[in-house]
């Protein structure tokens, strides 16, 4: 059996994207509350205040802040080992800067774990992903302002605190390297600078967004500082998201720039998180691209210090990269990249490659040795409700099966990977259009892209599916 005993079987979610609710409990507005819904080819806008006319998806998702029972029921019917959320921040402190959390945010949380916990679910839980108190952005513009460091320190102690009995695995921030492409300036940094409107073409200041990002590494790091003083028993991991190339020719140009968005995009921030430092082509990195940051000493123990105990990633394709100017453009969850010809894609252009799962895990391990785990991978696509309430998804059941069998090689070759949550295993809005057409769930949410729907849960066939893989730790793949 090539899956370790206790392999975390599961799925992942967020809150912004799942939970609704947005003005309930007294939770305050979040920056994901101001993004309105968009498609695959016209983009999200982010709006500055609420107006009229616009509709903000993630105001009410899918509803789990009123569902959650029954959707961590239906998880429980799964089998499932690990459910890896979110925490809003909003929730717990409305603005970021009272001195006294939320009661009504900590106690919808707690109700959420102690659900878990009667299905047997072990919770791995974000600090942070994808949103931030709407005032620091409004206030500080976001993680540009070091400020906010101390802001969300005060927000990770309370929360590892009161739950310090209740949750074992955490996660800092998702997708923190996010923060290297300008996209990442409004959902990952809180950044929003003047003139931003499209989500896809924010007015960007390289400068600020790798300060910002830095700003992130030293909470980050603080975070597990703070977490593994709280309760040693934690286990503190990052995530990272991994956006592998491959070089579309073996043309040493196109080898060269290979290894320059591995070092760029994949291993800046996974490096100064497991290793302490930043990695010695930080500095010729900055000096191309006139970065000049302010890091000082403390910054530099604080990194040393709170470096994390497993790597987490989120993993769903792979793109090219090539010096040539021809070739055909492909696209991606963050990144755009040039097209692989030995690769099929999804329809919304991502290209599905399992073997760059199984490439992926061995290049982490051999560069860390820690253990890994997999937070997010899966397949966004156009489900059907059928009028007897069945939906076949037989395109997500390969996708996840070609998956699993990479992992399963992974393992095999020695990587050490410690479980596997498959994104958006109930439909949720999705981060970069908004939509919940594009759905990821083994389970369906009866809702549409303006909100409009029952709210109802149907199984798909995935859902039966995976049942029988978590059952048998990976064994029946059939
Ligand atoms: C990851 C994010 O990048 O990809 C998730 O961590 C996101 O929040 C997921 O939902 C899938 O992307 P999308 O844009 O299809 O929702």
């Amino acid at each position: 059996m090539p899956f370790p005993k206790g392999f975390l079987w599961g799925g992942a979610t967020a809150a912004n994207q799942i939970e609704g609710g947005y003005d309930e409990c007294g939770k305050g507005l979040s920056i994901a509350d101001m993004l309105t819904n968009g498609t695959h080819t016209s983009p999200r806008i982010i709006s500055s205040e609420t107006e009229e006319g616009l509709y903000y998806p993630n105001r009410i998702a899918s509803d789990f802040y009123h569902h959650y029972e029954e959707d961590i029921k239906l998880m429980g019917e799964m089998g499932y080992k690990a459910y890896r959320m979110s925490i809003g921040w909003s929730r717990i402190y409305p603005t970021g800067e009272e001195e006294q959390p939320n009661e009504g945010g900590l106690q919808f949380y707690k109700k959420v774990f102690a659900c878990l916990k009667k299905h047997g679910i072990e919770p791995v839980v974000t600090l942070s992903h994808y949103e931030m108190p709407l005032n620091l952005t409004n206030k500080y513009n976001g993680w540009a302002d070091r400020r906010v460091i101390e802001l969300f320190v005060k927000y990770a102690r309370t929360v590892f605190d009161y739950y310090k009995d209740d949750v074992k695995y955490w996660l800092t921030f998702n997708e923190i390297n996010c923060g290297c492409l300008p996209l990442g300036n409004y959902m990952s940094l809180g950044i929003r600078n003047e003139g931003t409107r499209s989500f896809l073409s924010q007015v960007d200041d390289v400068n600020k967004r790798y300060q910002a990002l830095h700003h992130q590494l030293v909470a980050s790091a603080r975070a597990v500082m703070e977490g593994h003083r709280i309760n040693p028993e934690f286990r503190i991991g990052n995530m990272i998201a991994m956006m592998p190339v491959y070089p579309l020719t073996c043309n040493p140009k196109d080898m060269l720039l290979f290894q320059k968005n591995w070092r760029e995009m994949q291993y800046y921030c996974g490096d100064v998180q497991v290793r302490g430092a930043y990695p010695y082509f930080a500095e010729k990195f900055w000096k191309d691209n006139g970065i000049s940051l302010e890091i000082t000493e403390e910054d530099r123990e604080t990194l040393k210090k709170g470096t994390v105990d497993f790597y987490s990633f989120s993993y769903y394709q792979t793109n090219c990269v090539t010096t040539d100017k021809n070739a055909a453009v492909s696209a991606g969850n963050l990144l755009m990249g040039v097209k692989n010809p030995y690769l099929q894609a999804n329809d919304w252009g991502w290209q599905i490659d399992p073997d760059g799962l199984r490439y992926t895990l061995n290049e982490l391990y051999s560069r860390y040795g820690i253990p890994l785990l997999i937070v997010e991978n899966g397949l966004g696509a156009k489900d059907v409700l059928e009028e007897d309430g069945t939906i076949h998804d037989p395109y997500r059941i390969e996708y996840l099966r070609s998956h699993i069998i990479a992992m399963e090689q992974a393992v095999e070759d020695g990587v050490d990977l410690f479980g596997y949550t498959w994104w958006g295993c109930i439909d949720l809005v999705s981060a970069s259009t908004g939509e919940m057409a594009k759905r990821y769930g083994f389970i369906y949410v009866d809702s549409d892209d303006k909100g409009n729907g029952t709210f109802k849960r149907y199984r798909k066939d995935s859902f039966y599916w995976y049942k029988k893989v978590i059952e048998s730790n990976g064994e029946n793949l059939d």
